[in-house]
C-alpha cells in the first residue's frame, strides 16, 4: 500500500508500507527531483547536446522524467528515456500526486496517456520525446543501449541494501557511454569505491534540503 503524503516544500510524495520509506525526501519531493536530477544531472550532462540517452533506476510516480521531458522540451533536446520498475504504480496512483501542477498540459497529458503503454513497449509522446518502462528488476534488466546520463533513484541503503551492493552498481554503470554520467541523491564511502572500480572519477556536491552532499560520477572516455 503506498499513501499519498505531503513534504515540507508542498509537493506531495508516495509512503511505501511495504519498504518503510517515502518516494522521495521529506524535506521536498520537487526541490530534490529538480537538485539531484535535473540541475547536477540532466543540466550538467545534456550541456552542448541536442540528443540525450536517460537511464532511471526506479520510475516511481514519473517526477524525475516530467521535469526531465519539460526541460529538454524547452532547450530543443530530444530525450529518449528509458526507466526500470519493479513494482508500478498504477496510472490511477500517479494521477493522485497533484504533480500535473509543474509541468504544462500538454507535457501531462502526452505522459499519462502513455504510461501503460510505456510499460509495455517505448513510446512515442511527441517528436522530441520517447519513453519506455522496462517492468523488470534492475537486476534482471538488460540492454544493447547506452545511456549518456544515469539517474539513480532507488529506495535507501537502509530499506534496500540490494540495489546498492558493488555488483548492481558495477551493472548499472555497465549501461553508460564513455564520460556518461551518474547522478544518485545519496552518498557513502562504498558507493564512491563501487563507482571509482568502475573507473569513474567523483564529484561530491552540495545534498538537496535535508542531505548535506550528493554523488555525480562521470565515467572515464576509455572505459
Ligand atoms: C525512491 S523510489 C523512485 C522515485 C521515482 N524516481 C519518482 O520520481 O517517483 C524507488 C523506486 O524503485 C523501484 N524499485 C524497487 N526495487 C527495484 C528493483 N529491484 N529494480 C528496479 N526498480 C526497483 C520502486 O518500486 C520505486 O518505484
Amino acid at each position: 500500500m503506498n499513501i499519498i503524503t505531503p513534504t515540507a516544500d508542498g509537493s506531495n510524495t508516495l509512503y511505501s508500507e511495504t519498504i518503510g520509506e517515502h518516494y522521495h525526501s521529506k524535506h521536498g519531493a520537487l526541490q530534490e527531483s529538480k537538485h539531484v536530477f535535473i540541475d547536477a544531472g540532466l543540466k550538467f550532462s545534456s550541456a552542448q547536446k541536442s540528443e540525450i540517452l536517460i537511464l532511471e533506476v526506479g520510475f516511481g510516480t514519473g517526477l524525475n522524467f516530467i521535469l526531465s521531458y519539460e526541460y529538454c522540451a524547452e532547450n530543443n533536446i530530444k530525450l529518449n528515456y528509458t526507466s526500470i520498475e519493479a513494482f508500478p504504480l498504477t496510472r490511477e496512483v500517479i494521477e493522485q500526486t497533484g504533480y500535473q501542477a509543474y509541468v504544462p498540459e500538454q507535457i501531462w497529458t502526452s505522459f499519462i496517456e502513455n504510461y501503460d503503454g510505456a510499460l509495455k513497449a517505448e513510446q512515442n509522446l511527441s517528436p522530441l520525446c520517447e519513453l519506455e518502462i522496462p517492468h523488470i528488476t534492475l537486476a534482471e534488466f538488460d540492454t544493447s543501449k547506452k545511456f549518456d546520463l544515469i539517474y539513480y533513484d532507488a529506495f535507501s541503503v537502509q530499506h534496500q541494501p540490494e540495489m546498492w551492493s558493488d555488483e548492481i552498481i558495477s551493472h548499472a554503470c555497465s549501461f553508460l557511454k564513455p564520460g556518461g554520467v551518474f547522478v544518485t541523491y545519496a552518498i557513502t564511502g562504498k558507493l564512491k569505491r563501487a563507482v571509482k572500480a568502475n573507473g569513474f572519477t567523483i564529484e561530491k556536491l552540495p545534498g538537496a534540503p535535508g542531505k548535506r552532499e550528493m554523488l555525480r560520477a562521470t565515467k572515464a572516455e576509455d572505459k
